[in-house]
Order: C-alpha cells, then sequence, then structure tokens
C-alpha cells in the first residue's frame, strides 16, 4: 500500500464526489491507520477526509476530544437529522491560513459506518457536530471557499498561494 500524502490546493480530488466504501478489509485499516498518524502529526486538525489524502472515498477519522485521545473513523456518514443553527469558525488541513465564519446544523444526528462495517448512531453537538459536517462536505467535493463570497475568495486563495510558497 502506498504512503497517503496530504493533496495541496487545488487537486481535482478535493472538489470530487467520493464514492461509498465497501470493502471492510485489511486494506481499509491500512488507510484509516495512515490517516489517523497524518492527522495526529498536524497541530490543531481534528478531522481528516480520505479525499485529502487522495482517495476518492466516503470516509474520514476524527478526534474532537481535549486530550486528542478519542480516534474516531466514521464511514459512509450521512446526517439524517439536525436541529438549530450556530456559527463558527473553522479552518482547514487543505487551505492554510484561511479561517471562514460558517453556519452549520447545532446538533446532528449522523448514520455511518465503522472501521468492521457496522452500522453506528451518534447524535451530537458542538465542536463534533461541526468537525462531522465539515468531513462530509470534503466528501462531496466542498471545500470552505465554496461557502464564501467571491471578494472574500480572492483574498482566501492569495493566503492560500502564500502560504504555500513558505512551505514549499
Ligand atoms: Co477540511
Amino acid at each position: 500500500m502506498t504512503e497517503l500524502k496530504v493533496l495541496s490546493y487545488p487537486h481535482p480530488t478535493l472538489k470530487s464526489v467520493a464514492k461509498p466504501v465497501k470493502e471492510f478489509d485489511a486494506h481499509l485499516s491500512s488507510i484509516v491507520k495512515q490517516m489517523f498518524e497524518i492527522m495526529y502529526k498536524e497541530e490543531s486538525i481534528v478531522g481528516l477526509a480520505a479525499p485529502q489524502v487522495g482517495l476518492n472515498l466516503r470516509l474520514f477519522v476524527m478526534d474532537t476530544s481535549p486530550n486528542q485521545n478519542d480516534p474516531v473513523c466514521l464511514i459512509n456518514p450521512i446526517i439524517i437529522d439536525q436541529q438549530g443553527e450556530c456559527v463558527s469558525e473553522e479552518g482547514c488541513l487543505t487551505l492554510p491560513g484561511v479561517y471562514v465564519k460558517v453556519k452549520r446544523a447545532k446538533v446532528i444526528t449522523v448514520e455511518y459506518q465503522n472501521e468492521q462495517g457496522e452500522k453506528q448512531t451518534l447524535t451530537t453537538e458542538g465542536l463534533t457536530a461541526n468537525a462531522i459536517q465539515h468531513e462530509i462536505d470534503h466528501l462531496e467535493g466542498i471545500l470552505l471557499l465554496d461557502k464564501i463570497s467571491n471578494l472574500k475568495r480572492i483574498m482566501a486563495l492569495k493566503k492560500i498561494e502564500k502560504a504555500q510558497r513558505m512551505e514549499s
């Protein structure tokens, strides 16, 4: 299995609709393990979606616990209920230096499969609900840049280019 790498914006996979995971096997476990490693290596991120590491699959890993010791993997997630509204500032590993105020549902119920393929249901709010909605957007090819005005997007793109220049 090849080593997964974080894609830089703008890569076409970041804008693609991801495909359902069908095989719950050793290959999947290896992907999930690598995604957790990448996520925990990066400071200040609480989630990582498969398209961000070049995989066109409907899965993401997340850890919203204060001490980063509660790894959760959501596969083929679907939000089946949502209530209320909240606005908070979000960043994204894919868009370095960009922070965007986003309106999300406050409380959500999500159905997903775990690494073994077992169906799970989670009702949650706050940071975790936000993270799940952010990561599910990634599975639809939606980025924070798609949630802001044209003018703000131009400014954000400049920030990304600058951050990418500094990284390289
Ligand atoms: Co993101």
